[in-house]
């Protein structure tokens, strides 16, 4: 079953030390599917069929905090927390646990309330953040279409709180929101979220949830599923930030505000995933993206646990490597999902969702190291004094493109990426002065792949760079220092 399309949302809380917009733009977040990132007895060997519950828990997870934030990610989001639809159906156990049934209560495979605490504390005491995802949109019920036992859902326990069963059709705006996503199988009951009342039971649940966890931002599903004036109230009961599902650029303003995940991000997959592919589309839509929205507020992945892994497009390593490279470097805040460091390649819906711990948690893994030195250069961005407007809230731009190789500018930081594959040759190309932003005779680090190779610009500061079929990433020399890159 295709659960809700891809969605991420933040929030900053109004709290004094909650996370505000702003500050959620400069995080870095890693996606954990609780169930399949660490059990509690570290185990990892043991096999587990994809669609059952697998021993993942927030114990596991708080004893495998240093494999997380060794690749330089400093939030968590994690999969739902409450208690969802028990045993088995067509498609599964709810391990995922997007099939809620009782928003009060925990799903006790995770771990208990005190787990979830201790969770929290863990991740504040690295300086890290929680992000916990969230579904106000529907319940979850193991049957057929409409033959629905209300009373066992907790607090919605009657009819009375759903609108009336009903197939979506997706190219109508009212039946997103009013009809049932689900199907035969699993359905997925659709509340009343524009009744007052299901919205004061919804806003007095996130306030004492964000409270009891001290929850830092939200991801937030199904978005476009539940009415826009839905999410203000909800929003500010929750005080804190929010990343929606969102398969259309809506970004709900306010304060706090939800940011939309980057669905167009596909154009990466694409572009990337294919050597016989051009750059023009990725161009085309970054361009067209760019003057729709703000680039800089949106979530932007490559893989999630809906979407079939980039690996299972290709095995090619350097294109893994360029999709990554230029998600973690683009506009926005990157999202990684579980597994993309250890080049899993799991396709459509069930697949993606791998135990981790078949990896052994590899910390030597090439793409693990490349995402630690990715997230080292933008942390190091971010550190410096003109962050905001040099860096947050500078739209990358294409700074030079050809039918294989594309070089993107943010700020001082110019990232060359290729889809040639391994088997490519390279070639040099001269990225202009006035586009590099470079100045004459200025030195600049390639701190990707361990050479540390020094070009220097012309007296125009314009740049010769050799592309190769692995992504290329320069940096001035100048701001090197304390970066923990190439030495420093
Ligand atoms: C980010 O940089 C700051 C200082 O610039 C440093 O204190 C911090 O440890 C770095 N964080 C990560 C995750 O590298
Ligand atoms: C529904 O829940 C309310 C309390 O929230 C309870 O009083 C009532 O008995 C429940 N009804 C059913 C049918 O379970
Ligand atoms: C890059 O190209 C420009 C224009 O063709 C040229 O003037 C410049 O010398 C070149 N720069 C380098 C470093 O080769």
């Amino acid at each position: 079953m295709k659960l809700s399309p891809i969605p991420l949302l933040w929030g900053a809380a109004s709290v004094a030390q909650a996370l505000s917009g702003a500050e959620w733009q400069k995080q870095s977040i890693y996606q954990i599917l609780t169930d399949r990132f660490a059990r509690t007895d570290g185990s990892t060997t043991e096999q587990c069929a994809i669609t059952s519950y697998c021993g993942g828990t927030y114990r596991g997870l708080i004893d495998h905090l240093d494999y997380i934030q060794g690749m330089g990610f400093t939030a968590v989001w994690v999969s739902p927390i409450v208690k969802n639809l028990e045993g088995d159906t067509p498609y599964g156990t709810a391990y995922h646990g997007y099939w809620a049934q009782d928003i009060y209560s925990l799903n006790e495979n995770f771990g208990t309330e005190q787990d979830l605490v201790d969770l929290s504390a863990a991740l504040h005491a690295r300086g890290m953040y929680l992000m916990v995802d969230v579904v106000t949109n529907h319940m979850g019920y193991n049957g057929c279409g409409d033959c629905v036992d209300y009373s066992l859902f907790r607090p919605f326990n009657n009819s009375g709180y759903y609108h009336p069963f009903c197939e979506i059709n997706y190219d109508d705006d009212n039946s997103v929101r009013t009809c049932w996503e689900g199907d035969n199988k699993v359905s997925l009951p659709d509340l009343k979220t524009e009744d007052s009342g299901i919205r004061s039971t919804f806003s007095d649940w996130i306030k004492d949830l964000v409270a009891k966890y001290s929850i830092d931002g939200m991801r937030i599903d199904s978005v476009k599923h539940v009415e826009k004036d839905f999410w203000p109230g909800f929003l500010e009961a929750a005080g804190i930030y929010g990343i929606g599902e969102a398969s259309s650029l809506t970004v709900l303003d306010g304060n706090p505000a939800i940011y939309a995940d980057w669905q167009n991000f596909y154009w990466v997959q694409e572009t990337f995933s294919n050597p016989s592919a051009t750059m023009d589309n990725l161009v085309n839509g970054i361009n067209t993206l760019k003057g729709k929205a703000d680039t800089t507020a949106l979530g932007v992945f490559v893989e999630n646990h809906d979407q079939v892994r980039f690996p299972s497009l290709t095995s090619d390593m350097s294109l893994a490597k360029n999709a990554i490279a230029f998600t973690l470097l683009s506009d926005g805040i990157p999202i990684l999902y579980q597994g993309q460091e250890q080049h899993f390649s799991g396709g459509d819906t069930p697949n993606q969702r791998e135990a981790l711990w078949t990896s052994g948690y590899n910390t030597q893994s090439e793409l693990y190291q490349l995402v630690a030195t990715l997230n080292r250069v933008r942390n190091h961005t971010l550190a410096a004094a003109n962050a905001e407007s040099g860096y947050v809230k500078y739209q990358a731009w294409a700074v030079y493109s050809d039918s294989h190789s594309i070089a993107m500018r943010k700020g001082d930081v110019i990232g060359v990426f290729s889809n040639m594959g391994s088997g490519g040759s390279g070639y040099q190309i001269n990225i202009s002065g006035g586009n590099s932003g470079y100045s004459g005779g200025e030195q600049v680090v390639q701190v990707l792949g361990g050479d540390c190779n020094v070009i220097t610009a012309d007296g125009a500061g314009a740049l010769n760079v050799q592309v190769g079929p692995d992504p290329v990433v320069l940096y001035p020399a100048s701001v090197l220092e304390g970066s923990g890159l190439c030495g420093h």
